[in-house]
């Protein structure tokens, strides 16, 4: 029994019970923490606002909708192709992995990583909210800092898509594309994005915190709040994807792409994201605040803007409030 500890502990070690997928009685799990049933009730209902989908039958007690594999940061390690890592935050619920990067200064060390269960506040680009329930994505960000001012990260989110597909393609996931600049698609749907934030001057250092949302196996409560076509792994592979095996992956990938990244920039990944580029040669609508132009995408440049044919020539955007569409 505990004796005194914090709500988070005891959410979690309701989590670490429930996990297995099977019934526990209140007052197990009320034992077990030193509290009421009563208790037990309030904060399996907190952990149902995460979006976590826990049951509850008379008589029985409470099970979770699907057994829940949670990460677990020396498991993860055991997938990372290296002898010593960089530090890696694994953690329950925080508002969002990238803010929690950004304001923990001692992780501000080339490749560490952060990664949690839920984001109460999770963020998109272009200031939308990035759904995040309970264990059913991967929510994940890593520090990196470039020398030589924010003018050479042109292309990083771009980068990135490619470290992340590559991780997935070596994990047995096909069908995947890059939608420019920060998405990932499956079969031709949204399974996950990138959230690229930089701070620093021009011509100095560089902080750059690069964020990524994959879905694994979004609960049924929670595909209704999503609001364009949407995609997740669970639904298009054989079994359950393992995330603390994809999260060392990815974490490798990542890695490996911005040590790449340092040395040649974008340079070294034209090839591979012209390869995955969901909209080469075909029609696309560039939606760039109240102004829309048409055109046939012909592919992205050394820089990394998107190239499109328009009736008076090529024109090149670069990222920022820029959206692409399919005609
Ligand atoms: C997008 O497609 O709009 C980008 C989504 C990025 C979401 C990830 S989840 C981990 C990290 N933390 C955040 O708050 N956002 C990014």
């Amino acid at each position: 029994m505990l004796v005194s500890t914090s709500v988070e502990t005891k959410r979690n070690l309701i989590l670490n019970t429930l996990a297995d997928g099977r019934f526990h009685s209140g007052q197990e799990l009320g034992d077990k923490l030193g509290i009421s049933r009563a208790a037990v009730g309030k904060h399996v209902q907190a952990l149902q606002t995460l979006g976590l989908e826990i049951f509850s039958v008379t008589g029985k007690g409470y099970r979770l909708s699907n057994k829940l594999d949670l990460l677990n940061t020396e498991t993860i390690r055991q997938h990372i192709a290296r002898t010593s890592g960089p530090p890696l935050v694994v953690l329950s619920v925080v508002n969002s992995t990238n803010t929690y990067l950004k304001e923990h200064e001692q992780l501000h060390v080339k490749g560490a990583a952060c990664l949690a269960e839920a984001q109460t506040s999770g963020r998109g680009r272009q200031g939308r909210p990035w759904i995040s329930p309970f264990g059913a994505s991967l929510y994940l960000s890593m520090y990196w800092r470039f020398e030589g001012g924010y003018q050479m990260l042109g292309g990083l989110s771009l980068a990135v898509g490619v470290a992340i597909a590559t991780a997935l393609e070596e994990s047995g996931v096909q069908g995947l594309s890059l939608k420019w600049p920060n998405d990932v698609y499956l079969h031709g749907k949204k399974l996950g994005g990138i959230l690229v934030e930089v701070e620093g001057q021009i011509n100095d250092t560089s902080h750059c915190i690069m964020g990524i949302g994959i879905n694994v196996e979004l609960p049924e409560s929670q595909q209704s709040r999503i609001d364009q076509p949407w995609a997740d792994l669970a639904s298009q592979m054989n079994e359950k994807p393992d995330r603390n095996k994809l999260s060392g992956k990815l974490l490798t990938s990542l890695y490996n792409a911005l040590e790449k990244f340092e040395q040649t920039g974008l340079k070294a990944f034209l090839e591979p994201w012209s390869r995955l580029h969901l909209h080469q040669g075909k029609r696309v609508r560039m939606i760039c605040g109240p102004n829309n132009f048409e055109g046939e995408c012909l592919g992205i440049n050394a820089e990394g803007a998107l190239l499109i044919s328009l009736p008076g020539g090529t024109k090149a955007f670069y990222g920022g409030e820029v959206s692409v569409r399919a005609l």
